[in-house]
């Protein structure tokens, strides 16, 4: 039997899931190339600094990145030093120069992927990305290619760790926003700049990511309309709980006739649904498709080494040389059929409303008239305890689904009476039946 030259990786960028990634290759080697029926070898890593502490092995170490991009002893380039730039264009050289790509990074991937797939697809080489939706969890793999019979209908989930871990503090101990985010920081849940975690903007790439492999449509990086989790407080997670509810912030993507709906969003889900129970840095991916029905994927959404771990599933599958579909969004990149999607002022869901309103005879029904008027119907409307001191009473409302339009323009018309305070809650409310 000849034997099958080794597959020579290089790793762009060594940080958290760089050297989580060569630490597998290195501790499993004999496991993955059992597994490839052949080596898999580090060969060359680009850093751009040195860490003493890091062993590379045999690996050549270049301080330039482009150098290992155009290594013609490299057959595979993993990019792992995520942003948009220094990234978009290793990449890119490495494609050109015949490498196949493995990444992690989902900014580049919904920003840049419809350019650097058709590049890929041009060049005959793979391009993987396994690592960039939901770390740990094999989400990409199981819609591309475990259900690639399936037609599906819906994938939503919980797609950041960090926002998950901060709602689940926040619900369960009562704590403040700003002071669990300044605690997933020193934990190394968050990034040092938090923004793209909490206003949604993380959760929107992985999403556009997977709206784009369930429905075989280009990816679309301003398609999701996005709220974040900044505005949430403990007060209204503990509202929601008394009504049987938890609150959770969920990428949808949703098939409505020929149109899709793709929302990222705070959303109250009932207590008994199984994503409302998925907490801490956990990530969860609810899949509805025909033939299968309903699956629900959980893990670990991050960390080096669950990250990393989707990092050499997709090395493992480059060494086997079955590629898989050779498809990165499992149907060419030129058959991909745009799908419109729904406005957010379209899309219809319930609601949860939380009011403060100043406790005077009267302002109950000031407030189910101004809703029942527009054809607003209420399932429960709770008057809660006001707070020692408080004048104010809040009040919580179940709304019977309405889209947000006739929502928002109900709020302001409810927020212009005298009694109603302008300190208002309103989150979209998501039963999965
Ligand atoms: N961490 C996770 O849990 C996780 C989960 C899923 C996906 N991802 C994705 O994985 C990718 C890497 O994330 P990470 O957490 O490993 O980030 P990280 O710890 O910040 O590592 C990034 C590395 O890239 C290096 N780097 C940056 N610019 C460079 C350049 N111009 N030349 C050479 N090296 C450069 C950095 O060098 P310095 O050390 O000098 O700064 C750092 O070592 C990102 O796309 C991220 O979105 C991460």
């Amino acid at each position: 039997m000849t034997e099958i030259e080794p597959l020579r990786i290089g790793v762009c960028g060594v940080g958290t899931v760089g050297l989580a990634t060569i630490n597998i290759l290195q501790n499993q080697s004999s496991l993955v190339a059992a597994r490839c029926g052949r080596e898999v070898r580090v060969t060359h890593v680009g850093a751009r600094r040195d860490h003493p502490d890091h062993n590379y092995g045999d690996a050549k170490v270049s301080r330039d990145v482009m150098d290992v991009a155009r290594d013609p002893d490299v057959d595979v380039v993993v990019e792992l030093i995520g942003g948009t730039t220094v990234a978009h264009e290793v990449m890119k050289i490495a494609i050109e120069h015949g490498k196949h790509v493995v990444t992690a990074n989902k900014a580049l991937i919904a920003e840049h992927g419809n350019q650097l797939i058709a590049l890929a697809e041009a060049s005959g080489v793979q391009l993987c990305f396994e690592a960039a939706v939901a770390g740990g969890i094999p989400v990409i793999k199981s819609v591309r290619e475990a259900l690639a019979g399936n037609a599906v209908s819906e994938v939503a989930g919980i797609i950041n760790g960090t926002a998950n871990f901060i709602l689940t503090e926040m619900s369960n101990k009562g704590r403040a926003f700003e002071e669990v985010l300044l605690e997933a920081q020193a934990l190394g849940y968050a990034e040092a700049d938090p923004t793209f975690d909490v206003d949604g903007t993380d959760a929107a790439h992985k999403l556009v990511i997977l709206a784009s492999l369930a429905f075989g449509a280009p990816l679309s990086i301003d398609a999701p309309a996005k709220q974040g989790i900044q505005a949430l407080t403990p007060e209204d997670l503990d509202y929601a709980k008394t009504l049987g509810y938890r609150v959770k912030h969920l990428g949808i993507a949703r098939r409505a006739g020929g149109r899709i709906e793709m929302r990222v969003h705070p959303t109250l889900i009932p207590e008994d649904k199984q994503l409302a129970g998925i907490d801490g840095v956990l990530n969860a991916i609810m899949v509805k498709a025909d033939a299968v029905g309903e699956l629900l994927l959980v893990g670990p959404g991050a960390g080096g080494s669950a990250t990393a771990s989707s990092v050499c599933a997709d090395i493992i599958d480059i060494a086997r040389d079955h590629g898989v579909t050779g498809y990165p969004l499992g149907i060419p990149a030129g058959d991909l059929t745009p799908l419109p999607v729904i406005p957010w002022e379209e899309i219809s869901s319930e609601w949860y409303l939380r009011l403060r309103v100043t406790d005077r005879p009267g302002v109950m029904s000031d407030i189910t008239q101004k809703l029942a008027s527009r054809g607003i119907s209420i399932e429960s409307l709770v008057q809660k305890a006001s707070k020692e001191g408080d004048t104010d009473v809040p009040i919580v409302i179940l709304i019977h689904a309405v889209p947000a339009s006739l929502m928002n323009d109900a709020m302001k018309a409810v927020v212009a009476l005298d009694e109603v305070q302008s300190d208002v809650a309103l989150i979209r409310v998501e039963s999965f039946d």
